[in-house]
Order: C-alpha cells, then structure tokens, then sequence
C-alpha cells in the first residue's frame, strides 16, 4: 500500500463514498476485459470500499461504520482490486497474521452483475499468491455461512463451530497454502 492510501482516513473515505455516484457502466463494451492488481492509489482503495458498500451496506445491510475500519487504511493492509473497463468490479482484503493462523482474508465483494464468472476466485487467488509470497503457508477467513461453499471450492476447510459478526452467520476456514 502507498503513504497515498495511507494518508487517507477512514472519515474521509466514508465522505468521498457519500458522494460518489453508483458504478458507470459502459454499454458499448459489455464484457471488458478483468484485470487483477494491488490497490496502488487512494483510487483504487476509494473504488474498492464503492464496491463494498454497495455490497455490504445496501445488499447486505451492514451499517457503513462497521464496514470501513481503521484496518483499510493500517500501513500492513493489503487490498485487492478487480477492474473491468477502468471500474473496480471486485475487491477483498488481506489482513497481517496476529493469531498465527496466517493472513486474514476478508472483505471479499464482488459487484452482482460480474457473480459466478469466477472474478470472485481471481481475487481470491491474487490475495492467496500474495501470502505465499510474503512466505505464509497457511491462509484464514470468516466466511459468511451462505458462502462456504465458494470457498470450500479453492480448498479452504471449517475450524470450528459457526459465530455471528455483524448479526451474520460465520464460520472460521483455513487453507494450507
Ligand atoms: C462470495 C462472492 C465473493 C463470490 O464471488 P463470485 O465471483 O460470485 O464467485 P466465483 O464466480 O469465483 O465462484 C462461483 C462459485 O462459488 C460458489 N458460490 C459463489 N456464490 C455462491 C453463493 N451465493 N452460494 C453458494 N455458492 C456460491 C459456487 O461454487 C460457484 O460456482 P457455480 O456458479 O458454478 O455454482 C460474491 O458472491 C459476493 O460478492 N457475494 C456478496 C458478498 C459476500 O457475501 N462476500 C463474502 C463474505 S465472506
């Protein structure tokens, strides 16, 4: 992550989000082409957490406080985006290891038109390459429960029993990398 992002705070991407208009869609080219990459710029952060709360505060109904945290903008946060003719489509997160039971994935939207094309498993193969090559051999999440099964598909298994977070339904997963 740049000093770029880092200079940005939570409040004020909680503003710039406020403002900013829904995902422009451009209906001349209706299947651009998907790129994967490190968000780089407060750009890329801003359209990461756009994604977010149009999937988590207005599909899911999380309160955009809990939604965007101090963790976004910590100097050992990484965030993957997802673009698609310029747009961020896709994003997830890679917290540091503090529990030893590797890096923490989390935040992981994908925006509804671009579900089950496999955009969700990019990111989440990015953010896995990106541990493996910090040298972490294990990797872990809190899937929402409806979900398990993305990503018990890319070999994540449950470790213990299910929690709620946010008033939803979780389960612990690991994978060895
Ligand atoms: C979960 C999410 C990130 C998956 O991204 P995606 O791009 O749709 O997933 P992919 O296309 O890479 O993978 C699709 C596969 O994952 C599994 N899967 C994806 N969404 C699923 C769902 N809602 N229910 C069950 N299985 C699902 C299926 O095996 C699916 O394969 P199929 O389409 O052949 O059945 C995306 O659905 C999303 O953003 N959901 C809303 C936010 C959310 O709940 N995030 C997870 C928080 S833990």
């Amino acid at each position: 992550m740049t000093e770029l992002i880092h200079r940005q705070g939570r409040e004020e991407i909680l503003r710039s989000r406020a403002a900013m208009p829904t995902q422009p869609f451009d209906m001349s080219n209706p299947n651009p082409a998907i790129t994967l990459k490190l968000a780089e710029t407060a750009a890329d952060l801003e359209g990461a957490i756009a994604v977010r709360m149009r999937v988590f505060v207005g599909e899911q109904g999380i309160p955009a406080g809990i939604e965007v945290d101090d963790a976004d903008t910590a100097p050992d946060t990484v965030h993957a985006v997802a673009l698609a003719g310029g747009a961020v489509i896709a994003t997830g997160r890679l917290l540091p290891d503090v529990d030893g039971k590797g890096p923490h994935v989390g935040r992981m939207a994908v925006e509804q038109r671009w579900r089950r094309s496999g955009v969700g498993g990019q990111v989440l193969e990015f953010l896995e390459n990106h541990a493996r090559a910090l040298g972490f051999r294990q990797i872990t999440l809190h899937a929402q429960e409806y979900v398990k099964a993305f990503y018990a598909a890319h070999g994540y298994r449950e470790v213990g029993a299910m929690f709620l977070e946010a008033d939803i339904p979780h389960r612990e997963m690991v994978k060895e990398l």
